[in-house]
């Protein structure tokens, strides 16, 4: 059977196609930058470029293919590659593509946990607007909505893990007590291909999260006791930090905050803490114990994280 990944040499789809590779599935990838595939094993993989905007390669990609997972989001918008341009109108050529593929049997989306009707979140919009996009497309879906993700090579917690290491004093937005259910990037992975062929999930909504609803405080905390550093958290409100956070936004080329994660970081962001074990059958790691790979990140790297340049070391893209 083959199973065509969108987003597949990103941060959650280089091991969504290691963990489809093990069930022994033909994996065939849509590769965005050409050159990126080399992180597969050669002859692993099937390989085609293009982009979630030109349906032409979309039409190509999708020929002989049985189950799409579609992977691809951005949660930074740079240039032309916009929420609505990418999140939403790239998810609908997605759809239609699946629609147009006679061979095509379902679509698994993989969207975010808080996705809503809210124009005021435009992120959360744009992957809402993906999902109606997927559920109005005529093929038979599961849209899986995780919340934060996190391992080696992601984000949110290399980010914090980088503020951590080089300053003595954390910056909190608000009063930190808002809850995230960070699920570990493999047992997402896990999920996700466990997801196919699985006719009780379909034309569903999935919420998922890790086995803990962790405060963003806890989470610092659980980041200071992993690299060994006592750090003064200090709270501002939101607005106070809106006008850095902007002025971040037009002058780094990575920021270590953009405005739409200072307005996600205040939304409660939780699924059930059984939900992974209810749908798919096992037990995802818990933060506390799994985050060493932030031992890893060097003062210096520290250092260019902060100041906008975060190295590929940390995240490769
Ligand atoms: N990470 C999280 O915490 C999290 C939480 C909830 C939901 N999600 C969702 O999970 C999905 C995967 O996230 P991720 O963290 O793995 O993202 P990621 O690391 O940024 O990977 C995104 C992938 O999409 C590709 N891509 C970007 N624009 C494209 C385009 N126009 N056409 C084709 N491919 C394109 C990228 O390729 P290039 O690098 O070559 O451009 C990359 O392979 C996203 O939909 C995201 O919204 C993530």
């Amino acid at each position: 059977m083959v199973v065509l990944v969108t987003g597949a040499t990103g941060f959650l789809g280089r091991q969504v196609v290691g963990e489809l590779l093990e069930h022994r599935y033909d994996v065939r990838c849509l590769v965005h930058t050409p050159g990126r595939e080399r992180m597969f094993p050669e002859d692993s993989v099937d390989v085609h470029y293009g982009s979630v905007s030109d349906p032409a390669a979309l039409a190509s990609a999708f020929l002989g293919v049985e189950s799409v997972i579609h992977l691809v989001g951005i949660i930074r918008q740079q240039g032309g590659a916009t929420f609505q341009s990418v999140n939403h109108e790239g998810t609908a050529n997605v759809a239609a593509a699946a629609r147009n593929a006679d061979s095509v049997k379902e679509i698994v989306l993989v969207s975010a946990l808080g996705a809503a009707n809210n124009p005021g979140m435009p992120y959360m919009h744009s992957k809402w607007q993906g999902e109606q996009a997927v559920a109005a497309g005529g093929v038979p879906y599961t849209i899986i909505r995780p919340s934060i993700v996190f391992g080696k090579g992601d984000e949110f917690t290399s980010m914090l893990g980088a503020l951590i290491k080089v300053s003595p004093l954390v910056p909190v937005v608000g009063t930190g007590r808002n809850r995230f259910q960070p699920i570990h990037v493999n047992d997402l992975a896990r999920s996700i291909a466990l997801t196919l062929g699985r006719a009780d999930l379909r034309n569903r909504v999935v919420e998922i999260g890790g086995p803990e609803q962790l405060s963003y405080n806890e989470l610092l905390k659980l980041i200071c006791d992993t690299l060994g550093k006592f750090r003064i958290p200090f709270h501002l409100p939101s607005w106070m930090m809106r006008p850095n956070v902007w002025l971040m936004e037009r002058v780094l080329p990575k920021p270590p905050l953009t405005s739409e994660e200072l307005r996600m970081i205040s939304v409660r962001n939780v699924a059930e803490t059984d939900a992974v074990a209810g749908f798919f059958g096992f037990n995802p790691r818990p933060v506390g114990g799994n985050l060493d790979y932030l031992k890893e990140i060097s003062f210096s790297e520290g250092i260019k994280t902060m100041a906008g340049f975060m190295p590929a070391s940390l995240r490769d893209h």
